[in-house]
């Protein structure tokens, strides 16, 4: 089954940085079946989207506002990602949520929003190791799911992507095992099922995920993908993730 790859570059790699990344990454593509998905920064997306020519690399954004436009210092609306043809946008990523302090009320207008306007969020999702040690994941991923994807337009596995990253694997070197991700990632599709949704939507695993144990992530039947931070900021990391298939 064809896999999703993505790499959230976060507050790196400005326009310069961003071509070269692109004209690198694109001579290593060669028979990579799976789709390979990037999330520069706001202010490279239209040197990424110039830099990628006809390649078949996507480009997500790692923000958006939901309103079409106005008064929102600092803020860039689902229009302006449409002008670059851009296809994704995180939503409910652990920094916003956590340092930003995006709540569920906003992350659910992003998502509706995007929804309407055929943008696919990447819904992330996740615990943090104290609900991990109490054994509140399950809840914590239950809320999550039910407030931000709630009174929604049907979703499907082409409409929407989830990420389930656990907040204590993020940037931490420490990964859920293949096995813990395989468990709570089946955990989530029964929570999907009890919110009546789609269980076949595509979820990407994240956090401190690196060329030595992509392979085996992607191995797992319920993980559709991955989303990686740190070891997607070098090309010659990333092409090695992308080619997990001939590991
Ligand atoms: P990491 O980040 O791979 O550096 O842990 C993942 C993410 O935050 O999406």
């Amino acid at each position: 089954m064809t896999k999703i790859i993505a790499g959230n570059w976060k507050m790196n790699h400005g326009p310069e940085e961003t071509k070269s990344f692109m004209k690198a990454l694109r001579g290593q593509l060669e028979g990579a079946s799976d789709r390979i998905l990037i999330f520069p920064p706001a202010i490279s997306l239209a040197a990424a989207r110039e830099a990628l020519g006809d390649s078949p690399i996507l480009l997500g954004a790692q923000n958006v506002y939901y309103e079409q436009k106005g008064a929102f210092t600092g803020e860039i609306s689902i229009p302006m990602l449409k002008e670059l043809s851009i296809g994704f946008c995180l939503v409910g990523h652990s920094e916003r949520r956590h340092i930003f302090g995006e709540d569920s009320a906003l992350l659910n207008k992003k998502v509706k929003a995007l929804l309407e306007e055929g943008v696919i969020p990447v819904f992330c999702i996740g615990e943090q190791l104290a609900d991990r040690e109490a054994q509140h994941t399950f809840a914590v991923l239950e809320e999550q799911l039910k407030t931000g994807l709630a009174g929604l337009p049907p979703l499907n596995k082409d409409n929407i992507v989830l990420a389930y990253e656990p907040v204590w694997a993020i940037g931490t070197g420490k990964t859920a095992t293949p096995e813990d991700a395989e468990e709570t990632m089946g955990q989530i599709r029964r929570i999907l099922k009890t919110l009546s949704l789609p269980m076949d939507l595509p979820i990407l695993y994240g956090g401190s995920v690196k060329p030595e144990n992509a392979g085996a992530l992607l191995g797992k039947s319920h993980v559709d993908g991955l989303l990686i931070g740190n070891a997607s900021l070098a090309p010659e990391s990333f092409a090695a993730m992308i080619k997990w298939r001939k590991e």
